[in-house]
């Protein structure tokens, strides 16, 4: 896209940590809201995907990982829209082997980190050494000299939660984030199932442009027609501009976490387009089968 089309877009953000670090406790807590306590065992069943407005108006996205997740699959779903991980580190247990992941991870995907040292309300907590520790895996935080921000947080008691905003606002002012949203929109696919009375569904993240109810779409090797918009309240929408996820009601089959969602000109070219990546994915599992 032209630069002069170009628009500034909301942040978005991915929680990263070890299992039980407080990921969803701290995404819930910003939210305000209370989704922890519905999951299972506090287990993160899927990854979640929310927008929230600031006290000052200004927007972030925000993406929850489950820390069981394999590497890998946490990449597919949100490292290529990522633009700042917030790194969950729990101040009464420490570095631990998911931490070093997902800070190798970060790494290598370019994306600028913050890191929450979390359950700070806790007597056992230990933040410098946090901190200290962290220098091992060449994250040197502010305290420590350093250029990567860290704040102390607290899902339980709310302690840091302004002060992690603030500087989620900063890192992104840093980044001058735009896109055009007057296009024809592009997302990448966040997570999918298929729902008994819906149909597929699909959780998108909106990279380009801005998807509209109506607009002919292919995805992965499906191709389909929004019939409707869900936003992260459950609200229907109309129209979702970039960053903002949005559930996608009308697909003709449920594709991949990692997929790209592209909206094209008619319903033949959908199809055409659906049928060749089909084939194309065939061929290679025939290619590639044990003879
Ligand atoms: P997975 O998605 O399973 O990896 O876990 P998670 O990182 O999302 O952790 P979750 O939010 O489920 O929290 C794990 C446990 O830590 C729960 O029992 C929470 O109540 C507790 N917890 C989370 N944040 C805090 C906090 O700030 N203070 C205290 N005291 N407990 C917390
Ligand atoms: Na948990
Ligand atoms: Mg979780």
């Amino acid at each position: 896209d032209a630069e002069d089309t170009l628009k500034p877009r909301p942040p978005v953000v991915t929680i990263m940590g070890h299992v039980d670090h407080g990921k969803t406790s701290l995404l819930d807590a910003l939210r305000g809201t209370d989704v922890v306590r519905g999951e299972a065992g506090g287990i993160t069943q899927h990854i979640g995907a929310y927008q929230i407005k600031t006290k000052g108006g200004d927007l972030i996205t925000f993406l929850d990982t489950p820390g069981h997740e394999a590497f890998t699959e946490m990449r597919m779903r949100g490292a290529n829209v990522t633009d700042i991980v917030i790194l969950v580190v729990a101040a009464d247990d420490g570095i631990m082997p998911q931490t070093i992941e997902a800070i190798n991870h970060t790494k290598a995907a370019g994306v600028p980190m913050i890191v929450a040292i979390t359950k700070s309300d806790k007597h056992e907590a230990n933040p410098q050494k946090i901190r200290e520790r962290l220098l091992e895996h060449e994250v040197i935080v502010e305290q420590m000299s350093g250029d990567v921000q860290d704040v102390e947080v607290s899902a339980k008691t709310g302690a840091g939660l302004d002060e992690l905003i603030e500087k989620i606002l900063l890192q992104a002012e840093l980044m001058e984030l735009k896109a055009n949203p007057d296009r024809a929109a592009e997302a990448t696919v966040i997570e999918a199932k298929l729902d008994k009375g819906k149909g597929p569904l699909a959780t998108v993240l909106i990279t380009r442009g801005t998807l509209k109810v109506g607009d002919i779409l292919v995805v992965g090797t499906h191709s389909g027609r929004v019939r409707a918009m869900l936003d992260d309240k459950g609200r229907q929408i109309k129209a979702a501009p970039p960053s903002l996820p949005v559930e996608v009601l009308g697909i003709g089959g449920v594709p991949m976490a990692g997929d790209t969602l592209t909206v094209v000109e008619s319903e033949a070219r959908a199809r055409e387009v659906a049928a060749f990546r089909q084939e194309r994915a065939t061929a290679k599992r025939t290619t590639t089968a044990p003879t």
